[in-house]
C-alpha cells in the first residue's frame, strides 16, 4: 500500500513538472502568473457548471416562478426566435449564460426557483450538476432596488446559493471548478434617474455604494468556494430605448449622464478584478468589457448585421421604449435579430450571441486577462 502510494505521489510530481513546463511555454498562463502569486496550470479539465447571479440580462425564469414578482417576460413574443415559447427570459432567445453553456457543451442552467419547486414536490432528487441560475430581473446590487416589484435581490440570490452549499446540495469540488457569472447594476443606475424618489447620494457616492455591495458579494462567493469568477461590465445603459420614459433624457443620442455613471461603475469592477489575485488567493477572475463590445456594434452596425441599433424591435412609442414587449399596444418588427435591442431594455438574441462569442474566445479588449475558453480549462492550485 505504502509503496503504491509513493509511486502515485512520484507520478503526480512528474505530472506537475510536465504541466509546469507546458504552462510556462504558454503566453496566457505567463501573463496571468506575472500578476498573480498563484501558479496556474493548464490541464484538460473543463468547466461543467455555471452559477449565475444578476438581473434580467441573465434571468432564465426565476421571476416567472416567483408569482410575487411583477417584473415578467413570461408571455409572447418573448422567446419566439429560439425556444418558440416564453421561458421568462427577457429576450427573443438565448442569453449569454445559455450561449456559453452551449460553447462548453453542457445543458442550459435552470432557474433556482424551478429547481426548488422540483425538489419540494418530489420530482427531483439531486440538484443539477450543470449549475444553477439565480438571476432575477429588476434586481440591482443595492438591496432596495425595485423591491416593490417583488424581485430577488443580489443579497438574497447569494443566500440561496449559500444555503445550497451549506446543506451539501452542491458539491464543493464542483463549486471550485465552476464558472461564476455576475452581471448587475443597470437597474440601480437606471432608477437613479427616475423622477419620483430622487436619490440622496450624488452620482459618485451612489456608484461607490454599488461597488461596496459587489465587493461584499465577491467576499461571500469566494468564502463559499468560487474560484473562476467573471464580472461582466454593464452595457451602455444610457442607450436603451427605455430612456424615452425618463424626463430630460435625449432621444437622438444616448443619455450621457447615465453612461458616465455606468463607466465609473465598470471601472470599479475592473479594479475589483485586478485586485483579485492578491485579495482572493487561488481565484482566476476576469472582466468582460460588455460596454466596449456593445459600443462597437453601435459604431459599425452593418459589420455585425444590425440594421437598427437605437430602437426596440418589440415595443411601442418613442424608440419603441415606452411599452414593454408583449403588453397592450406593442408592435413587433419583422427581423428581431437585425436589432440590437429586442425590447425597451434588453438586447436581442443576435446581440447576445455576438457578445458571447467575444467573451468566449475574444481578445483582451473584450475580456481580460483571460477569455472564458481559457478560464474554463485552467487548473487552479488550492490555497
Ligand atoms: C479543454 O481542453 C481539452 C483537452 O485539450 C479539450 O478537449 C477541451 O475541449 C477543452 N475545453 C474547452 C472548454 O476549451
Ligand atoms: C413539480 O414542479 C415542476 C416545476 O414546476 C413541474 O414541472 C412538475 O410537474 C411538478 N411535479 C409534480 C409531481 O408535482
Ligand atoms: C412579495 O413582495 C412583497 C413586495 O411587493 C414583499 O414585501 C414580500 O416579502 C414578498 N413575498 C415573498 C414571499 O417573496
Amino acid at each position: 500500500m505504502i509503496y503504491k502510494e509513493q509511486v502515485v505521489i512520484l507520478m503526480m510530481n512528474i505530472m506537475i513538472v510536465i504541466t509546469l513546463l507546458l504552462a510556462s511555454s504558454l503566453s496566457v498562463s505567463s501573463s496571468v502568473s506575472s500578476t498573480s502569486k498563484t501558479p496556474m496550470l493548464i490541464s484538460n479539465i473543463a468547466v461543467s457548471a455555471i452559477f449565475t447571479f444578476g438581473d434580467s440580462i441573465f434571468d432564465a425564469g426565476n421571476n416567472h416562478f416567483n408569482k410575487n414578482s411583477t417584473a415578467q417576460a413570461d408571455f409572447p413574443p418573448y422567446g419566439s426566435s429560439y425556444f418558440h415559447y416564453p421561458t421568462g427570459r427577457f429576450t427573443n432567445g438565448r442569453t449569454v449564460a445559455d450561449f456559453i453553456s452551449q460553447f462548453i457543451g453542457i445543458p442550459l442552467q435552470k432557474p433556482y426557483l424551478e429547481v426548488q419547486i422540483e425538489a419540494m414536490n418530489g420530482s427531483r432528487k439531486d440538484y443539477p450538476s450543470n449549475g444553477i441560475n439565480f438571476a432575477s430581473a429588476g434586481s440591482g446590487v443595492l438591496q432596495g432596488t425595485n423591491k416593490d416589484l417583488g424581485v430577488i435581490s443580489l443579497q438574497e440570490q447569494l443566500l440561496q446559493f449559500q444555503t445550497l452549499v451549506e446543506q451539501n446540495h452542491i458539491d464543493k469540488t464542483l463549486v471550485q471548478k465552476s464558472f461564476f457569472f455576475f452581471e448587475s447594476g443597470s437597474n440601480d443606475i437606471f432608477n437613479y434617474f427616475l423622477p419620483f424618489d430622487p436619490p440622496t447620494l450624488d452620482p459618485d457616492a451612489y456608484v461607490q455604494a454599488m461597488l461596496t455591495q459587489v465587493t461584499k458579494f465577491m467576499d461571500q462567493i469566494y468564502k463559499h468556494g468560487a474560484r473562476r469568477i467573471a464580472l461582466f461590465s454593464l452595457g451602455p445603459v444610457g442607450c436603451v430605448p427605455a430612456r424615452a420614459l425618463l424626463p430630460g433624457a435625449p432621444i437622438d443620442r444616448c443619455f450621457g449622464k447615465m453612461n458616465l455613471m455606468v463607466k465609473k461603475y465598470n471601472k470599479g469592477l475592473q479594479s475589483l478584478v485586478n485586485d483579485m489575485p492578491i485579495k482572493y488567493p487561488g481565484v482566476a477572475g476576469v472582466y468582460g468589457a460588455i460596454y466596449d463590445i456593445v459600443q462597437r456594434f453601435r459604431a459599425i452596425p452593418t459589420h455585425y448585421h444590425f440594421s437598427d441599433v437605437s430602437s426596440a424591435c418589440c415595443g411601442e412609442g418613442t424608440l419603441g421604449g415606452l411599452v414593454q414587449c408583449g403588453k397592450e399596444g406593442y408592435k413587433l418588427c419583422a427581423k428581431p435579430n437585425e436589432f440590437l435591442f429586442w425590447d425597451y431594455f434588453h438586447p436581442s438574441e443576435h446581440a447576445y450571441k455576438l457578445i458571447s462569442k467575444a467573451l468566449w474566445a475574444g481578445k483582451k479588449s473584450r475580456i481580460r486577462p483571460l477569455n472564458l475558453k481559457t478560464l474554463a480549462n485552467i487548473t487552479l492550485t488550492r490555497v
